[in-house]
C-alpha cells in the first residue's frame, strides 16, 4: 500500500472514508455501465460523506460517485473538502472524470484526492494535479 506522506489527512481519516466509499458502491445505480463506484469526501469540520453514481435510461444525465458525496456534503451546510477518496472494484485505479475535478474544485482546490482498485492498489494526488491552472470561483471575481 502506498503511503500517504505528503497529504494532511491521517490514515485514520482516510480508511474513515474508504470504508464509508465502499459501503456507497454498494448502492451505485449502474445497470447500463456495470460500474459501480463508491465515493467519500471529508469537509473541513471532519464530517463524511458518502456517494454512488446513478445512472439514467437518458444515458448523459448519469451523475458520478464524487459529484454526488459532494452534494450531499453541501447539502449538509458543509462548504469546504479536505480529501476525496474514490473506490472501484477494478484491477485498475479510476481517478475522478473531468466534470468531478472541476466540482472538487469548487469546494477543495487544496484537496488530497486518494484512489483505490482491488487488493488495496491506491494512488494519491493533490486535486491542482488532476486539474492544473483550473478555472474557478476567483476568475469570477
Ligand atoms: N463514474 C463515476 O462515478 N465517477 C468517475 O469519476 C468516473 C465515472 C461512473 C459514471 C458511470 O455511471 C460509470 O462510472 C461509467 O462511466
Amino acid at each position: 500500500m502506498q503511503k500517504h506522506n505528503s497529504s494532511t489527512v491521517s490514515a485514520l481519516e482516510i480508511q474513515t472514508m474508504k470504508r464509508a466509499a465502499e459501503i456507497a458502491a454498494r448502492a451505485a445505480y449502474c445497470p447500463y455501465s456495470r460500474f459501480p463506484v463508491g465515493a467519500a469526501v471529508l469537509s473541513s469540520e471532519g464530517e463524511v460523506f458518502a456517494g454512488c453514481n446513478v445512472e439514467n435510461a437518458s444515458f448523459g444525465l448519469t451523475i458520478c460517485a464524487e459529484r454526488n458525496a459532494i452534494f450531499q456534503a453541501i447539502s449538509k451546510g458543509h462548504r469546504s473538502i479536505r480529501a476525496v477518496v474514490v473506490v472501484t472494484p477494478t484491477a485498475a485505479l479510476a481517478p475522478p472524470c473531468g466534470a468531478c475535478r472541476q466540482v472538487i474544485n469548487e469546494f477543495g482546490p487544496n484537496a488530497d484526492v486518494f484512489v483505490f482498485a482491488e487488493n488495496d492498489q491506491t494512488s494519491h494526488f493533490k486535486l491542482n494535479e488532476l486539474l492544473p491552472n483550473a478555472f474557478g470561483p476567483d476568475n469570477l471575481t
